[in-house]
């Protein structure tokens, strides 16, 4: 599958283009209540600069400041600002260098340009001349590493304008909402891509090379390193190698990748058996059970209760397919439903893969810590409308967690030629990106697979 050329992820797309003064309109205002806290006129918002290797003159791959892309879709545009004075038009600073060893970012153009009073610059040195003259009133939001790009503004990432739009962007706007289905459509192009790979037994990497293949990206435009595993590198929870060879017999497949548009991104896991029944009856029945924590989501529900909820429905899934035996409540606390599902049910989603703010209980920035037993839970809170969140239990036979259950009560809880028998095939994890509605959800990641089919 070759990715289609086409307008709809770009900033060409009208449908987005309709949704964008809205979008704007919120993001003003957040910035209007985080200059009003803060005691400040001005915001400029840095988009961040590439980064040279040690000892080297290479550089990595450039990330653009989220807090840059969430006001327009410049991904790849560094040494610019955005000057924001509430109640004006935001003021961007667009770096066109006169270079002619590197690509330079093209005219400014697309939905988004007719919304900022736009100033070329050529040397970064132009940039002091067109900042607000009264830099004390100034803040600044980015990484400055070299306070020379600061330009004599002393208040750089304030905590208390940053932790107001951090709060605030676990909400999405329609805009946003809309670039996040597309991202997950994109991203089920790849993966229909890369099961065709794994049913035609190609090894990682050719799969990996279909999955970038059908989604138009390059390996530095992925959101994340793709996790591509076959057999029990789906134990492995962040498998990134991608194995040259084949492995000597095909068991299973574990891929967990995502795609991008305008830098807001999806992140999708789905398991395959090549041809064991009784593995595909395993990857079926974790599959109704993700659905049934889907279907909980809605406003109001604490993500913790979740969270431990699906302990105690991994309990009974343990107990059917007979790895384990013993009520929910005693699989819980003995340990053994997480020595199997070791990592949190999900996390905010955005231009951030894991977004920002999923422990914040306020725009102050007061932390909800995740339940004890329970620390690598990445969103601890109350859902909110518009909130999109990934929903993605796993149960996989990682040993160095199974060996600490040795010698405890739980040792005999556990069926271990059932999990002997499951090893070879690593894991099984299951991941949608869900947007939080009232008494309700859009499960974008289902959707867009149903689009592709
Ligand atoms: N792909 C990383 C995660 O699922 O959180
Ligand atoms: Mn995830
Ligand atoms: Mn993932």
């Amino acid at each position: 599958m070759i990715f289609p050329v086409n307008s709809d992820y770009t900033d060409k797309n009208p449908s987005l283009g309709a949704l964008y003064a809205g979008h704007l309109e919120t993001l003003t205002a957040r910035h209007d209540h985080a200059l009003e806290q803060a005691g400040a006129s001005h915001v400029i918002i840095y988009s961040g600069n590439p980064k040279v290797a040690f000892l080297d003159d290479n550089f990595y791959p450039f990330k653009a400041n989220p807090h840059f892309v969430s006001w327009a879709p410049l991904t790849k545009l560094p040494f610019s600002y955005i000057v924001y004075t509430p109640g004006e038009t935001p003021l961007l600073l667009y770096y066109q260098p006169r270079d002619y060893w590197h690509v330079v970012p093209g005219p400014p153009e697309g939905y988004w340009t007719r919304h900022f009073d736009i100033r070329i610059v050529n040397a970064i040195e132009d940039v002091a001349e067109l900042l607000p003259a009264q830099r004390e009133k100034c803040i600044v939001i980015g990484e400055i590493e070299d306070a020379t790009l600061a330009y004599g503004v002393e208040r750089i990432n304030p905590n208390t304008a940053i932790n107001i739009v951090h709060y605030a962007r676990s909400t999405k706007t329609d805009y946003e909402l809309a670039i996040m289905r597309l991202a997950s459509k994109r991203g089920a192009m790849g993966h229909r891509a890369a099961e065709a790979a794994f049913r035609a037994g190609l090894p990682e990497f050719e799969i990996h090379r279909a999955y970038c293949q059908a989604v138009g990206h390059t390996d530095y435009e992925l959101p994340y390193g793709n996790i591509i595993a076959l057999n029990e590198h789906g134990a492995v929870l962040h498998y990134t190698d991608l194995e040259r060879s084949n492995p000597d017999t095909c068991h299973s497949f574990l891929i967990d990748a995502g795609a991008q548009v305008h830098g807001y991104a999806s992140d999708i896991t789905r398991t395959y058996s090549f041809d064991d029944t009784r593995f595909q009856d395993l990857i079926d029945r974790m599959d109704v059970m993700q659905r049934e924590i889907v279907n909980r989501v809605e406003v109001g529900v604490d993500y913790r209760d979740l969270h431990v909820d699906t302990h105690r429905m991994l309990a009974e899934v343990l107990v059917d397919a007979e790895l384990a035996t013993g009520d929910p409540d005693t699989l819980l606390e003995s340990g053994v439903t997480t020595a199997f599902f070791p990592h949190g049910l999900g996390h905010l989603l955005g231009i951030q893969v894991h977004d920002v703010a999923g422990f914040m209980e306020n725009e102050s920035g007061t932390a909800i810590d995740p339940p004890s037993g329970h620390p690598f839970l990445r969103l601890t809170r109350v859902l909110e409308e518009n909130m999109v969140l990934t929903i993605e239990p796993g149960l996989y036979v990682i040993d160095m967690l199974l060996e600490k259950l040795s010698d405890t009560p739980a040792e005999k809880l556990i069926n271990w030629d059932m999990v002997n028998w499951l090893r070879p095939f690593g894991g099984i994890r299951i991941e949608d990106d869900v947007r939080v509605m009232i008494n309700d959800r859009e499960n974008l990641t289902r959707d867009a697979f149903a689009a592709a089919s």
